[in-house]
């Protein structure tokens, strides 16, 4: 087996041998169901090694239940979920861990008044001394940290600062410097820039990109299509537990990613409603979803 088949990502492979260039993860027809409410349904994903894959969708969408299963805090209940092309069931995170597939979560689990080094290696820490006077090798700890956020092209003035000082982009950026360091080959990241600014946003992107180019598959979890489309390789829309869109980034623009979003019939709609309200032509309305320009009227309940 030591022809490099350039594995073309599509190819279908009926046998569950692990294909060198195969998707590291993937969902075929997945589901999942609480009790009565059906979250998710026959949802298809690859991830693959050095590229951003992007779930999109709106609120209920479903986009927290996949990472849920993928990350292996939910068990899907439907379809098949594959990791090296092998069918996986996970019963607790620690399994997804293990398989190097890491989640960075919103409220990222830190501890605000430790130091930033401290935080790195929470839970994991370096000791030195043979049992039972083993401690923790402080000074290890310090240097590895600090290289390994170098390394990711993250500059912090003083690593012994309390990590809640530092602001919400640099702490996800620490939290994705973290996951790399530890192994990770997938990295999931549930709504990263959801309760950003731009410039903050535009941080986190930036370490998206990088924990990509270390050759990491990165699940980019968002509801904001411009955000995906600055890191996105492919890019996978959801909406009421069903994929409306899968394409790669050749295969769609920002402006047809948006409308995906945005449920482009929906939007219609809503804009011949406005047009109404206003006494004018469609035409007259202002482009690209744009219903904060000026409206005479906001329709109360109308989301
Ligand atoms: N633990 C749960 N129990 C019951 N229903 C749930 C649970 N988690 C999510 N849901 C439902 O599943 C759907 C998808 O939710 P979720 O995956 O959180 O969407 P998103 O992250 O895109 O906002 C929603 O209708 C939500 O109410
Ligand atoms: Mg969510």
């Amino acid at each position: 087996m030591t022809d490099k088949t350039n594995g073309t990502h599509g190819a279908v492979l009926e046998d569950s041998t692990p294909v060198p260039d195969g998707p590291l993860v993937e969902l075929r027809g997945a589901g999942k169901s609480y009790g009565n409410v059906r979250a998710l349904h026959g949802v298809d994903l690859k991830v693959h090694a050095g590229e951003v894959t992007c779930v999109l969708g709106d609120n209920g969408a479903g986009k927290s239940t996949l990472i849920k299963i993928i990350s292996g805090l939910h068990q899907h209940t439907e379809g098949t979920f594959l990791v090296d092309g092998q069918p996986v069931r996970f019963t607790s995170p620690r399994e997804a861990l293990d398989k190097g597939i890491a989640t960075v979560y919103q409220d990222l689990a830190t501890v605000p008044l430790m130091p930033v080094w401290r935080n790195f290696f929470l839970g994991s820490e370096m000791t030195k001394g043979p049992w039972p006077v083993r401690r923790l090798d402080i000074a290890r700890m310090k240097k590895t940290a600090d290289e390994e956020l170098r390394n990711m092209g993250i500059v912090l003035d003083d690593l012994e600062q309390p990590i809640g000082t530092l602001s919400g982009g640099q702490r996800q950026s620490v939290a994705i410097a973290r996951a790399v360091y530890f192994g990770a080959r997938v990295l999931i990241l549930d709504e990263p820039t959801a309760a950003l600014g731009v410039k903050q946003s535009g941080v986190v992107l930036k370490y998206i990109a990088a924990a990509r180019d270390r050759g990491l598959g990165v699940i980019f979890i968002t509801h904001n299509p411009h955000h995906a489309y600055m890191v996105g390789d492919h890019f996978s829309v959801l909406r009421l537990g069903t994929l409306e869109l899968s394409a790669s980034r050749d295969q769609v623009g920002l402006e047809e990613l948006t409308n995906h979003m945005a449920g482009g019939a929906e939007l219609a709609a809503l804009k011949h409603e406005l047009a109404q309200v206003r006494g004018v032509d469609v035409e007259e309305l202002p482009e690209e979803g744009d219903l904060t320009a000026p409206v005479a009227t906001s329709p109360e309940g109308s989301t």
